[in-house]
């Protein structure tokens, strides 16, 4: 890979090869980040443009990516979903600009898929047939469905509160399932342990360095989409913390490739009922605190998030904002984005926007703000809180006075 000049460690420092099986820091087990070389990136962006590249999936972005190629088997089409300029939504919550990136809109509905299209693709690299993975759902849905187009098979590990939709993905897309009873921690752990015994590829996020570079697509998209002038903030719902740390590094290698003037501002939001890393970052501080796990946003109760350090330096390096919301904001929120703009978003896909509305209303930001709103997954995967925040509809006999009733 002549774009990426290593694995550095985030802890420690040091510089290792990067090979697809590449994981922890060898010497102090700290998270790795992939590096690359600018001007290498310059060079070939140079070459050929952006704008005139006819590729419409995550792959558009090779020089920024950690691979070689993407093979010869077949792929989901990740990546490239629609950024919307919401002006009814930014006008209900008092921003001036308001675009909404609806990464539900990825074949397995969420913004996962783009890690999951990078492991499969570093699974082969390595020559594995096996990828395991825990999640708290759509990691492992996305794993499951990139693994099946491409002929791989998947093992998963999820907490046995994920909800149906995301199971029901799981057991569709033909990978191996254990719903595992407990925390999403025992979760992470049993597929740790399952990992090193039976030598599968690791598509744990937090252990993997190579799927931030695949989440990371989202913002080379919203920059691309934006025409490379960037929004003052970016919202993003924060669980494990990798998600967040792929934002800001998509905008890191844009800032340093020389594509965008500044870097946003990123907007962490966590439920209030589970914050550990807005708890840390508000306090100025790394050592982040376990906390339980008190949320209906299933995708974010994370209590022992796996990547803090990333996502703290993504808040601190962007001069970001730390916003908690209540599962009644986040339910508010699901209703806002559905009525306001057709947008369906699980909870944890309708917590940025939560956080947005917060922000704006507690004076966090300001009104004359523009803002993305990043909607991480698809409200399909959770029709129970789906319900829960829009309400029943109305029976009817099948007459029309009943029906003049209503209306
Ligand atoms: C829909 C959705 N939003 C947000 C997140 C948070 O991502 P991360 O755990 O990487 O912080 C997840 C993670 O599962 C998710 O599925
Ligand atoms: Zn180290």
């Amino acid at each position: 890979m002549k774009n990426v000049t290593g694995a550095r460690c985030t802890l420690c420092g040091k510089n290792f090869p990067a090979e697809p099986e590449t994981t922890v820091c060898p010497e102090c087990g700290g998270i790795l980040d992939i590096e690359y070389d600018y001007d290498y990136i310059k060079k070939q962006l140079a070459e050929k443009p952006l704008a005139s590249r006819e590729e419409r999936t995550m792959w558009r972005y090779m020089e920024f990516l950690p691979v070689i190629g993407i093979g010869k088997r077949p792929r989901l089409r990740v990546g490239c979903s629609p950024l919307y300029k919401a002006e009814a939504l930014g006008k209900i919550l008092g921003i001036r600009d308001l675009w909404i990136k609806d990464d539900g809109q990825n074949p397995t509905a969420s913004l996962k898929d783009r890690a999951s299209a990078m492991a499969v693709v570093k699974a082969e690299e390595a020559g594995k047939d096996t990828i395991a993975c825990s999640s708290t759902g759509n990691a492992a849905s996305s794993l499951a469905g990139n693994a099946a187009a491409a002929g791989l098979h998947a093992c998963i590990f999820v907490p046995a509160r994920a909800p149906k939709g995301k199971v029901a993905q799981l057991m569709m897309f033909g990978a191996k399932v254990f719903l595992v009873d407990g925390s999403y921690e025992d979760t992470f752990r049993i597929s740790a342990e399952a990992i090193d015994r039976w030598g599968w590829y690791n598509r744990n996020a937090a252990i993997n360095p190579y799927l931030m570079e695949g989440k990371k697509t989202v913002s080379l998209e919203i920059a691309e989409q934006l025409g490379f002038q960037m929004p003052d903030y970016v919202a993003v719902s924060v669980g494990d913390g990798c998600t967040i740390g792929g934002v800001y590094k998509g905008f890191k290698d844009l800032f340093c490739a020389g594509l965008i003037p500044k870097i946003p501002r990123i907007i962490s939001v966590q439920a209030s009922g589970c914050c550990p890393i807005n708890t840390a970052a508000a306090a100025g501080t790394m050592d982040w605190v376990p906390q339980e796990e008190n949320t209906l946003a299933d995708s974010i109760a994370v209590g022992v998030p796996r990547n803090p350090v990333k996502a703290l330096r993504a808040i601190h390096d962007s001069h970001g904002i730390t916003v908690n919301v209540s599962d009644d904001e986040i339910l508010a929120a699901m209703r806002l984005l559905g009525a306001s703009s057709g947008v369906f978003a699980e909870p944890a896909g309708a917590a940025a926007t939560a956080g947005v509305k917060k922000a704006v209303e507690t004076g966090l930001i300001e009104k004359n703000s523009s803002v993305v709103t990043i909607v991480t997954g698809n409200g399909l995967k959770d029709t129970a809180n789906a319900i829960r925040s829009a309400g029943e509809p109305v029976h009817i006999r099948p007459e029309m006075d009943d029906l003049e009733k209503y209306l």
